[in-house]
């Protein structure tokens, strides 16, 4: 990809709709099947539902606009356009893209489970014991620990994930990616569709809603559960971690990005909601043939809940193998468009970096998350890892990153106005002057409470009762190397081409205030 002062070959979506899909299809994750349900369950049910919409309007959506703004004016990945924001600002973005890579290799492992699922889903080959099948037949799965011994069931489905990620991303933007989501996206919400209508038609559907949906107002008191609906919200629509300053800078640049914006943010949310009833209604479902309450089954939150819970549901239903591939299927095409974005942060990240060709960069990163995520995830402690360093790089990595990205870009740099300007130019939705307050105060003051408040959390009680130098070397130590890659990447000297007096816009006086 070339970068140019008037970066007039930088590839681009086709048009906004292409945008648009792309950028649904990095929000719409595993976060929105694998996670959601379960987080809303244990964090209040339906009252969730209020600390998680304010997230996703004080926070979700002003840091979407944000990203969206850093990336569409400066015109680069996560470094290059924070480099350009501010000539201190590059090791923000790198820390960024080393969220990217972290949370990219555990991803795939759980889009190689489902696709092993998906297999099994035809002829339920999990048997009557999925808790043992999936812990003891499938992963192998062994005590916190280091270990070096592959699982073939989880290892042959990766070695595929990353084979397919590779050649996504070496046909580039508009050739690649844009197609994937194009496709997958619309196929998952027919898919899904599909399945959320047929769970609701089961027997027990409305015990497995109410159990979802009736409030816990006392939750709302509770600061882990306002740090779930945050983290979830940050997750969810892949905001500050670079993906979306990447996406928004391949943008035309007539662009409405704004109203682009509420249309992914909203589109994310619907779906979750929309997964948190198919899941639920089957739920129900479950408990109803067991002749229990919902909140009497066990395993409702994460991996558990998918792929030992969700089985046992499976199993129960007539027309199983259809219904199983339709859940883990949405899981492998959701979790698939997701994985593209993150590894796309990545490479092309590197690619400006350091002058790389598209295809180089996309081979040297895949290659290189492949091995991570081979070393790390489809070993027989693969499980216990990813529980660790999802919840390090999430709970803290990211928010993290959120709030030293809003206080450089309003206070340090002090850009709050120019990327407020340049939306407002560009997109038909005008931000107010409400939006600067909200990402350079409300924002990082509520963010750094919710830190502070998990940091003491896991200094004082550690996490799920793992060894200390477990949780020091997986844990603290993803977060530590994030930080220091990302600070010797920043020091190392551009080597790509970049025009350090770069200058894409004309002057915005005059822009409508
Ligand atoms: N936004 C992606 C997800 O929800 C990462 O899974």
């Amino acid at each position: 990809m070339a970068q140019s002062g008037t970066d007039a070959q930088r590839d681009t979506w086709t048009s906004n709709r292409g945008f648009i899909l792309a950028a649904i299809g990095s929000a719409v994750g595993l976060g929105n099947i694998w996670r959601f349900p379960g987080v809303a369950y244990e964090s209040g049910g339906g009252a969730f539902l209020i600390p998680y919409l304010i997230a996703l309007i004080t926070a979700g959506i002003p840091i979407l606009f944000l990203d969206y703004g850093i990336g569409h004016r400066f015109r680069g990945s996560a470094p290059l356009a924070l480099r350009r924001l501010h000539r201190r600002a590059e090791g923000i973005g790198w820390f960024q893209t080393m969220l990217l890579f972290i949370i990219s290799i555990y991803y795939a492992a759980v889009i190689a489970w489902s696709m092993s699922f998906f297999y099994f889903s035809f002829g339920t080959k999990w048997g009557s014991d999925t808790q043992n099948f999936f812990l003891n037949d499938y992963l192998h799965a062994a005590d916190p620990g280091i270990s070096s011994e592959l699982v073939a069931g989880v290892a042959w489905p990766l070695a595929l994930v990353w084979v397919l990620i590779i050649i996504v991303l070496a046909t580039g933007i508009s050739g690649g990616v844009e197609k994937v989501n194009v496709i997958g996206i619309p196929l998952l919400v027919l898919g899904f569709g599909a399945l959320v209508i047929r769970a609701l038609t089961l027997p027990g559907a409305t015990d497995g809603l109410n159990a979802l949906f009736t409030p816990d107002w006392g939750a709302l008191t509770d600061l882990d559960v306002w740090i779930a609906a945050y983290s979830q919200i940050f997750f969810s629509m892949s905001i500050a971690f670079g993906i979306m300053i990447a996406y928004a800078s391949f943008q035309r640049r007539k662009a409405n990005m704004t109203s682009s914006g509420l249309v992914v943010g909203f589109a994310n949310s619907s779906f979750e909601i929309l997964a948190g009833i198919g899941v639920f209604s089957a739920l129900g479902f479950l408990a109803h043939q067991q002749g229990v309450a919902v909140d009497q089954l066990e395993g409702l939150t994460g991996p558990i809940l998918s792929f030992v819970t969700f089985p046992a549901v499976i199993s129960q239903m007539p027309g199983s193998a259809l219904f199983g591939a339709l859940f883990f299927g949405s899981l492998v095409i959701a979790g698939f468009t997701s994985l593209v974005s993150l590894v796309v942060g990545v490479s092309v990240a590197l690619q400006e970096k350091f002058g790389l060709s598209q295809r180089t960069a996309a081979v040297s990163v895949g290659v290189v998350c492949a091995a991570f995520s081979f070393g790390l995830f489809a070993t027989t402690t693969g499980l216990v890892a990813l529980d660790t360093v999802d919840m390090f790089a999430n709970n803290v990595g990211v928010v993290t990153s959120a709030i030293v990205m809003c206080v450089t870009v309003v206070w340090l740099a002090r850009r709050g106005e120019l990327l407020r300007l340049h939306l407002n130019t560009v997109s038909t939705f005008k931000l107010g002057r409400w939006w600067i307050p909200l990402v350079g105060v409300f924002a990082p003051v509520f963010l750094t409470v919710m830190l502070v408040q998990k940091l003491r959390e896991l200094i004082v009680d550690g996490y799920e009762g793992y060894p200390d130098w477990y949780i020091g070397v997986f844990g603290w130590g993803t977060v530590v190397l994030a930080v220091v890659v990302a600070a010797g990447l920043a020091l190392t000297g551009w080597k790509g081409r970049d025009d350090p007096a770069f200058v894409a816009w004309p002057p915005l006086e005059g822009a409508k205030r």
